[in-house]
């Protein structure tokens, strides 16, 4: 059987088959402790379930215009204003299914084969794969002072003729990190300058602790004409726990929107009726369940560095934001898959390997859990890899006996 250059070339995504992984080991009973997820355990909040309700109930089933409803663009809109002072019009406006796939379609819009698209490292695992299916070039950018926070210098170092786009994801998966003001200035001033497109993917600008505000890339934009090229992606997924409603967007000049609405349009024609109306109705609605959300990420984020702090061997940067902590295992292993497997096929401790970030030796751990997967996971980790740990380990009535060294 033969296949696509570019299909072949597409990895698994490793996030979906941990996911795969833990759900058949949890099916057959296995008393696994997910520490690999990239999605709330909150529900979804009651304004988003009454709204997708009442749609089903109304019967209205047709398809929506390809760039969303014009509902859901209103709410987008009223988002943009209220969290980036920013007054937009529909035309500057489109809703997808999911960030993901208004990041994959804005690549679409402006990526030609042999494109580099710049991003820092460690970066989102789909960032490789998106622009390679627009067969172009990632290129991932690792900071010289080897912190999770790059330099403009960074960045300006790696551009070349054929640099066409930059994306930069703060707070960041998979470190958590909030990338500061001065950064975002100044990459947001090079990109004007050099007039390369930036992707701002900002799904996670609600999610950030210690005090932190989200940073609105727009106090820096000099540029607001429709010559600007950044694109502003968000959505519900993470700040609403709405991952599996898939509703996303991108806000951007009304020429390029034009052109993303077209790609999208025989792609996937709009998203889903229903959940345009329950992002409608999680927008519109009361926002407690966010801050909610936001401090039992900022306690779990707490507890999860208090027991990595206690782990002889570990290394690991505090969080800004997110769900996520990434931390350095290089003492243990050089090599993050083998690691991940050991833990899950040992202790049933899911992880996901740094690797797949572009980091090797790392291991990406969430916080979504609750407070005991993070204690216990933690618990499991060190009694499997620390050698002066004692033989045995209980998980609840089964009894592990350490048969390697
Ligand atoms: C950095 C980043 N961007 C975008 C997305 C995709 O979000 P959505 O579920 O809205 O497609 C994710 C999901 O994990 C992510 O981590």
């Amino acid at each position: 059987m033969s296949f696509s250059l570019i299909g072949k070339s597409i990895k698994t995504s490793a996030t979906l088959k941990i996911n795969e992984k833990a759900a058949i080991l949890r099916a057959k009973g296995e008393p696994l402790i997910h520490l690999g997820g990239g999605e709330p355990k909150a529900k979804a909040p009651i304004d988003a379930i009454i709204s997708a309700i009442s749609n089903v109930n109304s019967g209205e089933t047709r398809y929506t215009p390809a760039d969303g409803t014009r509902e859901m663009k209103q709410a987008i809109i009223r988002y943009t204003d209220e969290w980036y002072h920013r007054k937009v019009e529909p035309e500057h406006v489109m809703a997808s299914g999911g960030a993901k796939q208004s990041i994959m379609v804005a690549l679409q819009a402006i990526l030609d084969p042999q494109d580099e698209v710049i991003f820092p490292a460690p970066y989102w695992v789909s960032y490789t794969e998106m622009v390679k299916l627009c067969g172009a070039i990632p290129v991932p950018v690792y900071p010289e002072d080897g912190t999770f926070y790059p330099r403009i210098q960074d960045i300006e170092e790696n551009v070349t003729s054929y640099t066409k786009c930059i994306i930069i994801n703060s707070p960041n998966n998979p470190t958590g990190a909030v990338y500061s003001k001065e950064f975002i200035a100044d990459i947001i001033d090079f990109c004007e300058r050099k007039e390369l497109y930036l992707i701002m993917d900002d799904i996670y600008h609600r999610l950030v602790f210690d005090g932190k505000q989200p940073i609105n890339c727009f106090e820096y934009v000099k540029d607001h004409s429709e010559n600007s090229r950044l694109i502003l992606v968000n959505g519900v997924s993470k700040a609403y726990a709405m991952t599996g409603y898939r509703i996303g967007w991108a806000v951007a000049n009304k020429k390029l929107i034009e052109v993303m609405t077209n790609v999208q349009a025989h792609q996937t024609s709009g998203p889903s009726v229903v959940m345009q109306k329950a992002a409608i109705g999680a927008i519109y609605g009361v926002q407690s369940c966010v801050e909610s959300l936001r401090l039992t990420l900022e306690n779990n984020r707490n507890i999860m560095m208090n027991e990595l702090n206690a782990f002889d061997g570990v290394n690991v940067t505090k969080p800004d934001g997110t769900f996520y902590c990434f931390a350095d295992f290089r003492h243990y292993s050089k090599d993050s898959t083998k690691l991940a497997e050991f833990l899950l096929d040992k202790v049933r401790v899911a992880t996901v390997p740094g690797v797949e970030f572009g980091l090797e030796g790392y291991l990406r751990l969430s916080t979504c859990g609750s407070v005991n997967d993070i204690t216990k996971g933690i618990e499991r980790m060190k009694w499997a890899l620390d050698p002066n740990s004692p033989n045995e380990l209980y998980i609840g009535d089964r009894k592990l006996v350490r048969d390697w060294v």
